[in-house]
């Protein structure tokens, strides 16, 4: 989604803006806008479509200025437009902002501006603030203009004061710029992540949360903000993630966290561990076909440190629940969307099947509004891999607000739902920058798998049958190399796919989660129409669609429902479909119902979608490619999806 970076330093900021702008862009964007101010004026550029047609309008890429801000849009509220590319300035000219987030009371907010004489020149919901911050920003008594004296100073600035967070607090009362953006953030309801630049105030940048992430990259004399640590791991590791409802006033040298009231919060700074080389393809073609064939390392991350075989259970810190409390839940609900949903839909069989819980597994974006029965014993899982999701923060604090435990399955490292919840567990899948999500989604499942277990063996679970199910585990990295090694196999049976308009992906049990995954990687990558069904629901209704023009891929591995699924299969072929069956290795007889076959290893059931998966992303990702689709930046979609 929308993507906001901003630099204030000693260094000229245009590299820093444009490069941080390009890191920004696994999270999807269609029009990109950058805002530098150097002796007192700011100068604007935007642009439609990719970061290189903005670069290529910058009619001076030396453009001296050391304090900046851009921004990658993800259009809302009006067309993908130039007027509509953030920043947007105010009328006098001196005002810039960049916004994340929605204005929901933006009509009657410009109705008023436009009433005092302010003129709009875009349709987006944003620019309603850059106004309204002028506005309240010429009510204000008025500084004397600060001088451009960042330069003079460079270097100088922060002896013995090694951390910025302990500055001395010059902001507050005497801020004008900030006294506006908290007058007007005050008048505003929505959602916000907000960088206000003023060009009387070249040794300042104004940053706001409410709903929308905002980080602020912490180093020697200069300040990088940014949506996410990735445009700020070049520089530093020393992060400061803003909460909800504060108000930074970020100079080189300072960083005061206030609220909208203006009273100081005092918060020190995190390590992130990710490093750069994490953000780069490593040589594969594209993010998303170097995150699959990470899947085996970064499967022994989610689990390094969590098993006791000696007592076939798991253990995972930071729960904030007792064993008696878990003894006692009566329910589990399951919060997610997209990608982690699939992954929630897999932990509900863990979870009836070890723990013997009831599961139920929400869409984040309807949990909210059901009236969910949760109480003080039922426990929410909260599952997402950026941690941002609007839909699932908003269900984790109506779970929070009805009184059950919430816990976070997160990858992102101080993410918002990992700070809201405070208990849960990281899935360590390191940086995920392709749009289509799987190594996230195999950590998901395997986080979810330990949760179980741990339930289980606090329940109903033998200590031999948890040490059975923790040595499968540690086999399915091992079985993981041996899907990856058959990519070139998988790439050649995806050409035969590519020109086809319609699929179905069909899987029973456990692996009807795993056709619903596989399907959703299809169509977000290749924009070709397809339908994931439990096998056994075909014949109900999807059947009247299945014909030559329609192939089947579905998976048929030995487990209990493999006769079932296979006379699904049976029925499909029967109607003329072409099929592509996921079959467990050396299966003579699931060839008897394929046009085309890939073989994976054995393992435990509920360990099937930790591989079945897997040979479903690379069938995606080759007819994505075969297709000429933007792999890592598919049309329309957003990496993480900050507006509910
Ligand atoms: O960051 P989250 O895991 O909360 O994101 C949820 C979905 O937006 C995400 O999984 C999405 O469906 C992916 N594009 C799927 O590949």
């Amino acid at each position: 989604m929308c993507g906001i970076v901003g630099y204030i330093g000693n260094k000229q900021a245009l590299p820093i803006l444009v490069q941080g702008l390009r890191d920004l862009e696994y999270r999807g964007y269609d029009s990109a806008g950058i805002c530098l101010l150097h002796e007192n004026k700011i100068e604007r550029v935007r642009a439609v479509g990719k970061i290189d047609n903005l670069v290529g309008k910058l009619k001076d890429s030396n453009y001296p200025g050391t304090l900046g801000i851009a921004h990658t849009r993800w259009a809302t509220h009006g067309g993908v437009t130039e007027e509509n590319a953030h920043p947007h300035v105010a009328m006098d000219g001196k005002l810039a902002i960049v916004h994340n987030g929605i204005i929901e009371n933006y009509r009657e907010l410009k109705k008023k501006l436009v009433k005092k004489g302010y003129k709009f020149t875009s349709d987006t919901d944003s620019e309603v603030l850059a106004h309204l911050i002028a506005d309240y920003y010429s009510t204000l008594p008025q500084p004397l203009p600060s001088q451009p004296s960042h330069e003079a100073s460079a270097g100088t600035a922060r002896e013995g004061n090694s951390s910025p967070l302990r500055g001395e607090d010059k902001g507050g009362g005497e801020n004008t710029l900030a006294n506006a953006v908290r007058r007007a953030l005050s008048d505003v309801r929505g959602t916000y992540g907000l960088l206000a630049v003023h060009a009387d105030h070249p040794d300042q940048i104004i940053a706001a949360r409410l709903g929308s992430p905002l980080v602020v990259g912490v180093a020697e004399g200069e300040h990088y903000i940014a949506s996410d640590v990735t445009p700020m791991l070049a520089y530093t590791k020393q992060v400061t993630f803003l909460d909800d409802g504060e108000v930074a006033e970020i100079s080189r040298d300072n960083l005061r966290i206030s609220n909208l009231k203006d009273e100081l919060i005092t918060k020190g700074t995190m390590q992130i561990d990710w490093d750069q080389a994490k953000a780069q393809k490593g040589g594969y073609e594209h993010f998303m076909l170097k995150e699959i064939m990470e899947q085996p390392t970064v499967f022994e991350d989610a689990i390094r440190g969590r098993l006791d075989m000696e007592e076939g259970t798991a253990h995972l810190g930071g729960l904030n629940i007792s064993e008696d409390q878990l003894r006692d839940l009566k329910r589990i609900n399951i919060i997610s969307g997209g990608t982690a949903y699939y992954a929630g839909l897999v932990g509900k069989y863990a979870f009836e099947r070890l723990a013997q819980v009831p599961c139920e597994v929400d869409f984040s974006s309807e949990f909210r509004y059901r009236d969910p029965i949760v109480d003080k014993k039922t426990l929410v899982y909260a599952v997402s891999q950026s941690g941002e999701t609007a839909d699932t923060i908003m269900a984790v604090r109506e779970a929070k607000r009805k009184g059950a435990h919430v816990r976070g399955i997160i990858n992102v490292v101080g993410s918002t739902i990992a700070r809201e919840t405070k208990a849960g567990s990281y899935i360590h899948a390191g940086l995920e920058m392709a749009v289509a999500s799987t190594k996230a989604y195999t950590n998901m499942v395997a986080l979810l798998l330990l949760n179980a277990l741990q339930l289980g063996r606090l329940k109903h679970v033998n200590v031999a049958t948890g040490k059975r199910f923790l040595e499968s585990l540690l086999e399915i990295p091992g079985k993981m190399n041996e899907i990856l090694k058959q990519a070139e196999n998988i790439k050649k049976i995806a050409k035969k796919y590519a020109h086809y308009k319609n699929m179905f992906f069909l899987g029973r049990g456990v692996n009807y989660p795993v056709a619903l995954e596989g399907s959703l990687k299809l169509k977000e990558i290749s924009y070709i129409h397809s339908e994931g069904y439990a096998g056994g629901e075909m014949k109900h209704g999807p059947l009247a669609l299945v014909s030559e023009d329609f192939p089947v891929v579905a998976i048929l591995t030995r487990n209990q429902l493999f006769e079932k699924m296979k006379s699904n299969i049976m029925e499909a072929r029967a109607r003329g479909a072409r099929t592509l069956i996921i079959a467990s290795e050396d299966d003579e007889e699931a060839k008897e119902v394929a046009d085309d076959i890939i073989f994976v290893p054995k393992t435990m059931e509920l360990l099937e979608p930790l591989l079945n998966t897997i040979p479903l992303q690379l069938f995606a990702y080759y007819i994505a490619v075969n297709l000429g689709r933007d792999v890592d930046r598919p049309r329309n979609l957003a990496k993480s999806v900050t507006v509910e």
